[in-house]
């Protein structure tokens, strides 16, 4: 939609000629009232209007219909509106005036997100009502990955190896895995290395004999023996030392474990899953963590994957967080589309543990019924961070040698963005069209590779 009648009805001409259904509106307004009344895919919009402008437009439109595409459309030259846009949410932006082609060409890739997401919605209940994984939140194609990775793995007793930061969902994933075993009548019994002193952790684990130190007034089975027939879940596993571990090891390879103080083993039928949050492939490397023992635990791996790797999870794990706080407060809350869009554009250092904590906090202290983006103390802002001075001195710069193949190609796709950019004067719509990507896919890019700087107003919430 656009106030100004001849390009908006030149644009709907060239999109009914390709055998869209277009339909037309004059205000801002006008277009909200259509939205949310009829099924629509795609929202083009101009971003200066009156009385409502397009910024406002767009925030409504995801608002009232959050899986809406928007291609908003700028004058050339005013980047700074078209980045606030695809901060807010935008699918897409274009500069005018543009060719026929790329109009055609931009809004065939937004319906194809937008049917790419429905399909994507559609098999996502499916699988969580076939198979009640809805205790782990979130559709995004990681999770999914995840979880139908998890299932398959569950009903072997492989061991297990968990990874993936602090906050991540680790544990959740951990029970899940026991839930959908065989063993899911038996007992799931965690424990954490980290948590209890070495000497502790072994007679914990083992068990005891007694009289097997001071204070071991009678025998004591292990957490080993009272998970026998279910899980045992090691978390932390690299918070131990190597004395440890190469008990830990004995105790795997051999099925059975000796109590503290006892001189003979008893069996054991344990299946181990094992989670750490640091790199453990380091921690091997640098000796810190036995090799032999992070083969036998590393039979298969499951990686949860980052928040901000997973952004399209934010929005549900919110309204799930929301309602499990509503349910225990006495002022329910909404959240509004604004809040969504504020918080995805948040690095979440302290991954869904932060944006749990986030949403506690907001539900329990906003004035307002609807949660607003400054209910959420994160105080993300986009900018474009190198000058062109600075550009230009990466072109001439050798660089460090790159180690891994994903800093190669870091590189690489650094390089390419920063000369496209010097060369389009970092007129994104221009370096996405010549680099063959959508904004979007340019812009996450950016971000990841920091030539767009999320500053983060807040330290991680959280533990
Ligand atoms: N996918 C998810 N759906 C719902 N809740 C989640 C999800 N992932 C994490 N959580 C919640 O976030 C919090 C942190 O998860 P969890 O304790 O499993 O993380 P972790 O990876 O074990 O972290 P750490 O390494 O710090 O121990 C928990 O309250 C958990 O319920
Ligand atoms: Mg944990």
């Amino acid at each position: 939609m656009d106030d100004q009648r001849n390009m908006r009805t030149t644009t709907a001409l060239v999109l009914r000629t390709e055998g869209y259904t277009v339909s037309e509106a004059a205000t801002g307004q006008e277009a909200l009232d259509f939205l949310t009344s009829n099924s629509v895919d795609v929202l083009l919009t101009d971003l200066k209007m009156e009385p409502m402008d397009g910024l406002s437009l767009l925030r409504k439109a995801l608002e009232a219909v959050p899986r809406l595409q928007v291609i908003v459309m700028t004058a050339f030259g005013s980047i700074d509106s078209a980045v606030e846009a695809m901060r807010l949410g935008a699918y897409d932006y274009i500069t005018k005036p543009f060719k026929d082609g790329v109009l055609r060409h931009r809004v065939e890739l937004a319906l194809e997100r937008a049917r790419l997401l429905s399909q994507v919605n559609l098999f996502a209940d499916e699988f969580n009502e076939r198979h009640n994984l809805n205790a782990l939140v979130g559709t995004s194609l990681a999770m999914r990955e995840l979880k139908s990775r998890l299932l398959r793995v569950a009903q072997s007793d492989a061991t297990v190896l968990i990874q993936g930061e602090s906050g991540t969902g680790k544990e959740l994933v951990a029970r899940a895995l026991h839930t959908h075993s065989r063993r899911s009548s038996n007992p799931f019994v965690p424990v954490n290395c980290a948590a209890i002193s070495e000497s502790l952790l072994e007679s914990e684990l083992f068990g005891h004999a007694k009289g097997a130190f001071t204070g071991a007034v009678k025998a004591r089975r292990g957490l080993f023996e009272e998970a026998d027939g279910g899980t045992l879940f090691i978390d932390e596993v690299t918070e131990t030392s190597p004395a440890f571990q190469s008990k830990l090891l004995r105790a795997l390879q051999e099925g059975e474990v000796r109590r503290v103080g006892e001189s003979t083993s008893v069996r054991v039928d344990v299946r181990i899953v094992a989670a750490t949050n640091r790199d453990i492939e380091i921690e091997v490397r640098e000796k810190r963590f036995r090799q032999d023992l992070y083969y036998r635990l590393n039979v298969v791996t499951l990686r949860v994957p980052p928040l901000r790797e997973r952004l399209e999870d934010v929005h549900d794990l919110a309204r799930h967080f929301l309602e499990r706080a509503n349910a225990r407060n006495s002022r329910p809350r909404r959240l509004s589309g604004s809040a969504v869009a504020h918080l995805m554009d948040y690095t979440f250092p302290g991954n869904v543990r932060e944006l749990e904590n986030l949403v506690e906090q907001a539900a329990a202290l906003a004035e307002g019924e609807e949660l607003m983006p400054e209910d959420f103390p994160v105080r993300p802002q986009a900018q474009i961070t190198p000058s062109l001075g600075e550009v230009a001195a990466a072109f001439r710069a050798p660089g460090a040698p790159a180690q891994t193949l994903a800093e190669v190609v870091e590189e690489a796709e650094r390089r390419a963005i920063l000369q496209a950019l010097e060369r389009h004067e970092k007129d994104l719509a221009r370096v996405a069209d010549e680099l063959g990507v959508s904004s979007t896919t340019l812009w996450r890019k950016m971000k990841r590779i920091k030539l767009l700087e999320t500053g983060t107003g807040s330290e991680p919430h959280g533990k």
